[in-house]
């Protein structure tokens, strides 16, 4: 996301020539329109020189989804047979063919061979060019941009390649890749309760945006503490503690004796977010005494740090939420927190993931500079090496931030979807939330400009096109939506007639769903997706979002996302979001990762197959929407639908289902 703006003297004298004239180049990538928040700045220093990369198209990478299908199709005979990471690296290297092909091209515009890298993985070409060099390389011409922040950052409108590199090529940095820092799903509060008001409001009591004696807390979905605490049941319609957790998915305290070093769950969180250890201690002495003192083992990427100087919501209530019920639902177990990016420049989902695949790294760790950082920090923080491969991946990965799909390119996401159903083959199960604005976007907003245009421009949200998340939109992640019990609900009485307590998440928030721009939809969900159209039709057209019933629709499955009760900065509040749902569900397939681990099994992996084709085995929530654009979203229904996917989980048929009937 941040250009390396450096000059090398010995660099401009590299300078060449351009290549053979007449090779036919076709347009690659393009962006005509600049995101919201940049400004086209300044004319391009000559002098500048951009560190080109070259990602390569990866073999196989066609063959993935069987691969990944045949791992965790719970009917498949090699059910839970995962892969290696090194057989992983070697399946999908790229061919000789591509990688003499690229240089062939390089070195015939005058880029030696001496100055071009390749990357671990074998997967990435890099090279320092000149701004003339790159120019006429790719048929582009660059510019400096800016963001409201002061961020520089350079990129180009479009760019081409030779025809007949289109199929070897998937993408070239630093191009029409925009910054997108990652936003955790938080918000302004201020934000928060124009929005609130706007929808109506709907249950706004005292405390709440919009009702008596709200006063926005300094950011983030947090309600001021104003209950009774209890630690009976009776309370979880208006607060959610981790005994309600264990009570509407019906698992228990884990009593396991030891630790499986194996079993730790995985949170990701990017700096500068961070816990709060006297936060956890708090939290644990009234929910969690055996973790009292506990700390999650810290995996710092690129210079990650739990930093202490900011202390607000918005700067611990993702991080002490995430850890405060991750730690206490597993414990035992223990979590491990992958805290990513320095406190300068921060990181995006690709720092994270180079470390822990280093098959996805380029040479030395280095990869999109445009949309992800670059270290050494080029602007004073981290400076030791980007993390490349240093960390092994977590059974269970849980992250509560996100993009909208609109934000990067098709090809950027496809490749890191690749990367995310490389992770399920090694039977890691990577979750991630589905958003809090319904069927809007980040910030609430909504996607102005028709399907297909060249600029994707977004509104305040309160027309236009849905606007749906990514990564969520990648069919190899698990994407986790948002219920809450109903107000009045006791749940107790509930569960003992059989009665559902939850339906979808509108207080406050509103579970992300809907369906993808860029994926198609994945075999483990036709008959769900076509289920729900057949049964469901909703009264949107392609003005409104995908109707082509051919796109990924998401979330999968959800949890409870309301009034969760969290210790932040020495005080206990209310939080809402699928930030509450992501961890809560991973806890619990961390629990049954112990369970199969126990019996001998592998872990889980990528889940959505084998929930597909047992719904059974996760509660259906068929009441609520999730609005947003102006409209009342989608419906939660009967069966699968794109609000709060196939329901929230069922522990003990989760657990009986994986433990004792599937390989
Ligand atoms: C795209 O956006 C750019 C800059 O915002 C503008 O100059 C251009 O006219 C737009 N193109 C279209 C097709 O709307
Ligand atoms: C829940 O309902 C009770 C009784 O109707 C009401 O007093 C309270 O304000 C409601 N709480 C919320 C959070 O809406
Ligand atoms: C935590 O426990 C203390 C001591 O029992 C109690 O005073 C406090 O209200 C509890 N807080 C919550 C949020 O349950
Ligand atoms: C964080 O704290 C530092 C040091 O006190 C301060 O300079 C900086 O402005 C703070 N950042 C924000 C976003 O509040
Ligand atoms: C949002 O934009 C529309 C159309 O531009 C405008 O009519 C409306 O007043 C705006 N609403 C808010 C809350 O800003
Ligand atoms: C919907 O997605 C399909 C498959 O990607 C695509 O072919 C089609 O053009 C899209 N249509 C609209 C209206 O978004
Ligand atoms: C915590 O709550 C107490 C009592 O409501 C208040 O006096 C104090 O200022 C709060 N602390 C913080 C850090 O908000």
């Amino acid at each position: 996301m941040h250009f390396s703006h450096y000059f090398t003297a010995s660099a401009l004298a590299a300078v060449v020539a351009a290549g053979p004239l007449g090779i036919p180049h076709s347009l690659h990538e393009s962006r005509s329109g600049i995101p919201q928040g940049w400004a086209k700045a300044e004319v391009l220093d000559r002098r500048a020189i951009l560190p080109m990369k070259i990602a390569l198209a990866q073999s196989n990478v066609e063959k993935g989804a069987e691969w990944l299908s045949e791992v965790s199709v719970p009917t498949s005979s090699k059910y839970g047979k995962h892969w290696s990471a090194k057989e992983i690296a070697e399946a999908f290297a790229p061919s000789d063919k591509t990688v003499d092909a690229v240089k062939l091209w390089l070195t015939s515009a005058g880029i030696s061979e001496s100055r071009i890298k390749q990357s671990q993985g074998l997967n990435w070409l890099e090279f320092d060019a000149t701004v003339d060099e790159a120019e006429e390389l790719l048929k582009a011409k660059y510019h400096v941009y800016e963001h409201e922040t002061g961020q520089p950052h350079v990129a180009c409108e479009e760019y081409s390649i030779p025809a007949h590199l289109k199929e070897h090529v998937d993408l070239v940095y630093p191009t029409v890749h925009f910054d997108a820092k990652i936003k955790p799903r938080e918000e302004d509060a201020a934000e928060l309760e124009k929005r609130d008001v706007k929808s109506g409001g709907r249950r706004r009591g005292p405390g709440q945006p919009g009702g008596p004696g709200w006063s926005p807390p300094g950011g983030g979905w947090r309600m001021p503490w104003h209950h009774k605490p209890t630690t009976d049941l009776s309370n979880c319609d208006v607060h959610i503690t981790p005994d309600c957790l264990r009570a509407l998915y019906k698992f228990p305290v884990n009593s396991k004796a030891n630790v499986n070093s194996k079993n730790s769950f995985g949170i990701v969180e990017y700096t500068p977010q961070a816990y709060v250890p006297g936060d956890l201690d708090l939290f644990f002495k009234n929910f969690s005494q055996k973790a009292v003192g506990a700390r999650p083992i810290l995996d710092s990427i690129d210079g990650g740090v739990v930093q202490q100087t900011n202390m607000s919501f918005n700067f611990n209530g993702e991080s002490d939420l995430d850890l405060e019920y991750a730690m206490t639902l597993v414990y035992p177990q223990q979590v491990t927190l992958y805290q990513v990016g320095d406190l300068v420049e921060g990181a995006s989902f690709n720092n994270f993931l180079d470390a822990i695949d280093a098959s996805y790294c380029t040479y030395q760790g280095g990869d999109d500079p445009t949309q992800d950082a670059v270290y050494p920090d080029p602007y004073g923080g981290y400076q030791g090496p980007e993390n490349c491969g240093g960390f092994a991946a977590t059974k269970v990965i849980s992250t509560s931030y996100g993009y909208n799909e609109a934000d990067l390119t098709p090809f950027y996401e496809n490749r890191q979807c690749h990367e995310y159903m490389k992770l399920g083959m090694m039977g890691v199960s990577v979750v991630y939330s589905s958003g809090d604005y319904g069927v809007a976007g980040n910030g609430g907003q909504c996607i102005a400009s028709p399907f297909g245009a060249v600029n994707t421009t977004y509104n305040n949200g309160t027309s236009g096109r849905f606007n749906p998340a990514f990564p969520s939109s990648c069919p190899w992640v698990t994407s986790v939506g948002a219920t809450e019990v109903q107000n009045g609900t006791n749940i107790q009485k509930a569960l003992a007639s059989g009665t559902q307590p939850e339906t979808a998440c509108e207080t406050v928030i509103y579970s992300g769903g809907g369906f993808s721009n860029v994926f198609p939809l994945p075999d483990y969900q036709k008959s769900a997706v076509e289920g729900f159209f057949k049964n469901h039709l909703p009264p949107y057209g392609a003005d409104r979002y995908n109707n082509s019933q051919t796109t990924r629709g998401f979330p999968d499955l959800s949890a409870n996302g309301a009034n969760y009760v969290v210790a932040v900065d020495g005080n206990f509040s209310l939080v809402y979001g699928t930030s509450a749902s992501a961890p809560t569900t991973g806890s619990i397939l961390t629990l049954i990762n112990q369970a199969r681990l126990d019996a001998g099994k592998s872990t889980i992996g990528f889940i959505n197959p084998v929930i597909y084709a047992h719904p059974e085995i996760l509660n259906d929530i068929t009441v609520g929407g999730n609005q947003g654009c102006g409209t009342p979203g989608f419906e939660s229904t009967t069966g699968w639908d794109p609000v709060t996917g196939l329901g929230t989980p069922n522990y003990p048929k989760m657990r009986d289902l994986w433990v004792n009937k599937l390989a």
